[in-house]
């Protein structure tokens, strides 16, 4: 059953300089299922960030919607009032933000913040907000929650901060979580303990997850479906393993190409995609965005191209689909 539904989504941000919209997003379309763990990765600067939370209507001073929508539940978030947003988030979507210092309120200790969640949806009275909030930090594995229930966010470690994150997130059981990078500034054992986490609601709790990653291994691990993106475009989708086993795209290929590998006592990478993902300004609009980095392209490359579906689930926008296996 399809939760949610991105439909030809495209954001821009306006450049004086330019004197048009650069689209940081240009023409998405995904779809989310019930209890599906969908995975978008992409090179710093894809638009990853952008994506997830534009889905909440969260779009950035400078931009701009220029076309497309957001269904959830019939409704296109795109168009309802901030009222009305707010409503979904938190309740029914949950974001959880790239950086969590950013994102947690510096003057609220970690009990507060979850009850300001809890109370802004009317879901519990005062009474019970002790309870519901140090079985919440229980949930996300925090050892002696008493303790860290009246810290303020600066008191804590990155992974304990990103478990508060992910406490509140799942405070008010979200039809839809969403995690942008949610191990990424953490160090290696607390990225496992996190992703563990992650892995074991995906057992236990009934919502979806749109895990956003530079990382091939956690979406490998911990997604059904993924969402290759770059210069704000599709590349490649479908189900995570046929992806990241089979690729068609040359840019999933670079990716994991581009994955250190061990060999006896070295890591080795494979080869490196050449070059480096273009500013926002330079993001080509109608012909393949990876051309200039393309050990693949051939001369009808200089066209415009767009994404395909060649089977149910799987998508690739590339002239040449593995062509290079
Ligand atoms: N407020 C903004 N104004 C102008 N351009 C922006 C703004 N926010 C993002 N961009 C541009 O949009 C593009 C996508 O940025 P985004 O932050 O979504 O990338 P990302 O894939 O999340 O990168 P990272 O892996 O580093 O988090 C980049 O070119 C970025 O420079
Ligand atoms: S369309 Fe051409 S340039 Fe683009 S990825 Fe495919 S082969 Fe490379
Ligand atoms: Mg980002």
């Amino acid at each position: 059953m399809v939760l949610l539904e991105v439909k030809n989504l495209t954001l821009g941000f306006y450049s004086e300089k330019n004197k048009k919209w650069l689209k940081a997003l240009n023409n998405i379309n995904f779809s989310l299922n019930k209890n599906e763990f969908l995975g978008i990765v992409g090179e710093s600067g894809s638009g990853k960030t952008i994506l997830a939370n534009s889905i909440l209507n969260l779009i950035p001073k400078q931009g701009k919607i220029i076309s497309g929508s957001v269904l959830f539940k019939d409704k296109d978030i795109l168009k309802l009032s901030e009222n009305e947003v707010r409503k979904i988030r938190g309740k029914d979507i949950a974001i959880i933000f790239q950086d969590p210092m950013s994102s947690l309120h510096p003057l609220l200790t970690v009990k507060d913040q979850i009850v300001e969640t809890l109370h802004a949806h009317g879901l519990i009275n005062k009474t019970d907000a002790l309870d519901i909030a140090m079985n919440l930090l229980k949930d996300v594995k925090i050892d002696l929650p008493e303790l860290v229930l009246n810290k303020y966010p600066f008191m804590l470690s990155g992974g304990i901060r990103q478990r508060v994150m992910i406490a509140i997130a799942i405070s008010c059981s979200p039809e839809i979580v969403i995690a942008d990078e949610p191990t990424t500034a953490l160090d290696v054992t607390v990225q496992k303990d996190i992703l563990a986490l992650i892995k074991g609601f995906k057992k236990n709790l009934n919502f979806s997850f749109i895990l956003v990653s530079h990382d091939l291994g956690v979406i490998w691990e911990n997604t059904d479906r993924v969402i290759v993106l770059y210069c704000g475009r599709i590349m490649e989708s479908g189900k995570t393993k046929e992806v990241l086993r089979n690729p068609l795209h040359p840019y999933t290929f670079g990716l994991l190409s581009s994955i250190p590998r061990r060999t006896g006592n070295k890591l080795e990478i494979l080869k490196e995609i050449k070059g480096s993902i273009p500013s926002l300004q330079d993001f080509p609009e109608e012909i393949c965005p990876f051309l200039e980095r393309c050990n693949f392209a051939t001369k009808r490359c200089h066209d415009p191209v767009s994404l395909e579906q060649i089977d149910d689930d799987r998508f690739v926008a590339c002239f040449n689909k593995g062509m290079f296996r």
